[in-house]
């Protein structure tokens, strides 16, 4: 019966599996405003609290409009998810999606893909986390050092900034620092790497060596990967309390930006024109908007609620599109008050907007700010790490991954800790070893593919499997499904060749895997011998 590289996986099954796993007991509780805020909860995290700093390098005050772009592009796709989400009401993802209707071999490609979207969000988060935590030690007065901060190259970018503002300020006394002109000598002094700047910057990090080699580690961020880990291990059972106090911090914590924020903005930062609004031209924007687009991601995981909804078929594409909507304007909002606050170049990219309320005097709310960020990110790393144990457990247990391993329930905690621990240690190797940026361009260039194979999906099942119940259309098909293709393409685009080669290399990896161990132990195509 066909090719075994497109078997799919048919609906019966899928049922019975979500019987026999206990999914079928799950109460029915969640209605369209629980979904919301669930998405909400997702989805406000380290993009908005920590890489609107670095997207502002790119975009600058133009970076209101990278959230506009971004935000269509993921409109675009959710919208897309959305048909899938309520044509098959199942715990999962796009994984559990894809081997239903496209077949083992995009199944594969998905599930695969998807590490870069949870596993190696986790790792972003935590250096995110790491960012705020070290503000947040700062008040009272403890340091970490540099080299227990961050990673090795954002050690040494660190200390050369700070070296490079000290001669700064001997060189050019006049200089009034935080000014514009003061800022554009620090970068030309970065620039010149001159062996005083370098030499110093060695010795303000002090790091010990290995093999002749600088160490940079980022304790904080493997700390706090591992921590999750063993929650996660331990088992929590996510409460819609718990859920709903996290959301209400985050959501108090971005109101409370935008509208202290707010009387704090010096309109002259955004700019008289276009030139100085977008500073790189439509070209930055993009550019910011590739970057930012990691503020985002987690609005699937409205998705993969669908046992719990109460009307799954309607409440999702609800809980998708309005959770995104929301998200959208705060995030347009937090953006023109960064920008208004703080003159684009001087905009702090570790922690942007705790950083942005002290360079205004507001000490307590940068506190305040720092608070709220850090229990908002944990949550974000949580569901992150969740996500991924749980399309890794779905694909062993149909055989895609050794199950033994993947798919071992603890017999005390009953999770699935083997693959759990595996997960997070990577997580926190990778978040403690890698800039926040390289981390983050590699999760948005694997999430982007996500979305625009989900976008093609949608146009090519209306044409292959046109009968089948669809109880949300996405509207405007072809329409919406071509832009969700061409504007996630887009910001693919803008990711770079290095982050495509990344991308590839990652997905070769996958197929040698797929095809050397996945295929011949697939349940799936067993079954159909
Ligand atoms: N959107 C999530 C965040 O910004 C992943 O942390």
């Amino acid at each position: 019966m066909g090719n075994p590289l497109f078997a799919k996986k048919p609906m019966s099954l899928l049922t019975e599996e979500s019987r026999e796993s206990g999914e079928h007991t799950l109460k029915r509780t969640l209605g369209p405003v629980s979904l919301t805020a669930l998405g909400i909860g997702a989805i406000i995290g380290a993009g908005i609290f920590v890489l609107s700093g670095l997207g502002t390098q790119y975009a600058g005050p133009g970076l209101m409009l990278s959230f506009v772009l971004s935000g269509l592009g993921c409109a675009f796709a959710g919208l897309c998810y959305a048909e899938f989400a309520a044509m098959i009401p199942l715990a999962g993802s796009a994984y559990t999606y894809a081997y239903a209707t496209l077949g083992e071999l995009f199944a594969w490609i998905i599930g695969w893909d998807l590490t870069l979207e949870y596993a190696m969000g986790a790792s972003t988060v935590s250096s995110g986390w790491s960012n705020y935590f070290i503000k947040f030690m700062h008040v009272f007065k403890v340091d970490i050092p540099l080299w227990l901060a961050y990673d090795h190259w954002t050690a040494l970018h660190t200390a050369e900034k700070a070296v490079a503002r000290e001669m700064a300020r001997v060189t050019d006394p006049t200089l009034i620092e935080g000014s514009r002109a003061f800022v554009d000598k620090v970068d030309s002094i970065v620039a010149a790497k001159s062996p005083e700047l370098l030499q110093r910057a060695h010795d303000m990090i002090n790091a010990p060596h290995i093999f002749g080699i600088e160490i940079g580690f980022n304790l904080v961020a493997f700390c706090i990967a591992l921590l999750i880990t063993v929650i996660l291990v331990i088992g929590i059972k996510e409460s819609a309390r718990f859920n709903a106090t996290i959301v209400a911090i985050k959501v108090s914590v971005v109101l409370f930006v935008i509208v202290v924020g707010f009387k704090y903005v010096n309109t002259s930062n955004w700019g008289h024109d276009w030139a100085s609004f977008a500073p790189m031209g439509f070209a930055g924007i993009s550019a910011g908007a590739a970057y930012i687009f990691f503020a985002y991601i987690g609005f699937d995981a409205v998705s993969t609620t669908a046992q719990e909804a109460n009307n799954p078929q309607r409440d999702l594409p609800i809980g998708i599109i309005a959770s995104l909507l929301v998200c959208t304007v705060f995030y347009i909002l937090v953006a023109a008050v960064l920008t208004g606050m703080v003159p684009w170049k001087e905009v702090n990219v570790e922690a942007p907007i705790a950083q942005a309320f002290l360079d205004n005097g507001l000490t307590k709310s940068s506190f305040l700010i720092t608070a709220g960020a850090l229990a908002g990110l944990t949550s974000v790393m949580l569901v992150m790490l969740l996500g991924q144990t749980r399309v890794l457990y779905a694909m062993a247990k149909d055989g895609l991954l050794p199950p033994k391993f993947f798919a071992a329930i603890h017999p005390k905690y009953r999770t699935p800790y083997k693959n759990t621990i595996l997960v997070g240690f990577l997580a926190a190797i990778v978040g403690s070893l890698t800039p926040i940026e390289d981390i983050g361009k590699m999760v948005n260039i694997g999430t982007l593919l996500a979305f625009v194979i989900v976008s093609t999906a949608v146009l090519v099942l209306r044409k292959t499997n046109p009968g089948q119940p669809r109880p949300f259309r996405t509207p405007l098909v072809p329409l919406v499904p071509i832009l969700g293709i061409l504007f996630n393409g887009y910001m693919m685009y803008y990711l770079g060749a290095i982050n495509w080669l990344r991308l590839i290399v990652w997905l070769l990896i996958g197929l040698v895997i797929y095809f050397t161990y996945s295929r011949k132990h697939s349940r799936v195509n067993s079954l159909k011998q």
